[in-house]
């Protein structure tokens, strides 16, 4: 079932079960590209992080693309040794990355490794004549997060802002991350946020109650949509503004 509050800003897309949610996710992210591929030869993605996505990354070994047209970015990264089991291009790679025949130059790890201020410096260079996305993925977390962009943090969505952020003080572990601003992450044709867990339930209320919540952050020009377990939005109340 989809609700929107008004075309732009946000469109809700709620299944009754995570598997559910999980193929409906995946067949968009297939759209995606097969329009991006036939309007553009190529298709620029930008993947999120955490455990909600892995199943869905993992469903896309199997998927029917021109892997050698896809381009792989990351919207944050957690600053760990790059074999490190619990980073985002690690998760990325065993799920999905290492079966796919796509370039290994077409994806772009951000190497937190570094340390953040020279991981995010490095991949504003990676991100430069990339003007728009054209599917970019992300998850929410329970206060409200999304990417490494976390409440009392710049969110980077004034003008002016880098692309790409360094974040420390993270309330999420590892404390120390890399984050693509809010300005970048809206540089996109289509922005898909998935949202499933218990735990994820206060953050969607405050966010269709308008609050200002990090994931609010993020309008691209054509609005967002959140895939969510329906189950999240039973005492959500009806959409103020987002
Ligand atoms: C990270 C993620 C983060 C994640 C949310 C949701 O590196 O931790 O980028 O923003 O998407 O915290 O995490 P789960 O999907 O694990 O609930």
């Amino acid at each position: 079932m989809s609700s929107s509050d008004n075309a732009a800003s946000c469109r809700w897309h709620s299944y009754s079960t995570t598997a559910e949610l999980e193929v409906a996710a995946v067949r968009a992210i297939l759209l995606a590209a097969q329009l991006a591929i036939s309007r553009r030869g190529e298709f620029h993605i930008v993947l999120a992080g955490g455990n909600t996505p892995r199943r869905i990354y993992e469903s896309l070994r199997s998927a029917d693309t021109d892997w050698s047209a896809w381009h792989v970015y990351f919207g944050d990264e957690r600053c760990l040794p790059a074999d490190h089991s619990e980073r985002n291009s690690r998760m990325a790679a065993l799920a999905w990355l290492d079966h796919v025949a796509i370039p290994r130059e077409q994806i772009h790890p951000i190497h937190a490794e570094t340390g953040a201020e020279a991981a995010a410096a490095d991949y504003m260079q990676t991100l430069k004549g990339i003007e728009q996305f054209d599917l970019v993925l992300l998850g929410l977390g329970e206060d409200g997060h999304t990417a490494s962009l976390f409440p009392h943090h710049d969110p980077g969505n004034t003008p002016d802002e880098p692309a790409a952020l360094a974040v420390h003080d993270a309330p999420k572990p590892p404390p120390d991350r890399v984050s693509l601003s809010a300005n970048r992450l809206g540089a996109a044709r289509q922005v898909m946020f998935l949202v499933t867990g218990e735990t994820k339930r206060q953050a969607v209320q405050d966010w269709r109650n308008g609050a200002s919540i990090p994931a609010a952050a993020i309008t691209p020009a054509g609005g967002v949509d959140i895939y969510l377990e329906a189950g999240l939005l039973s005492s959500a109340g009806k959409i103020q503004t987002c």
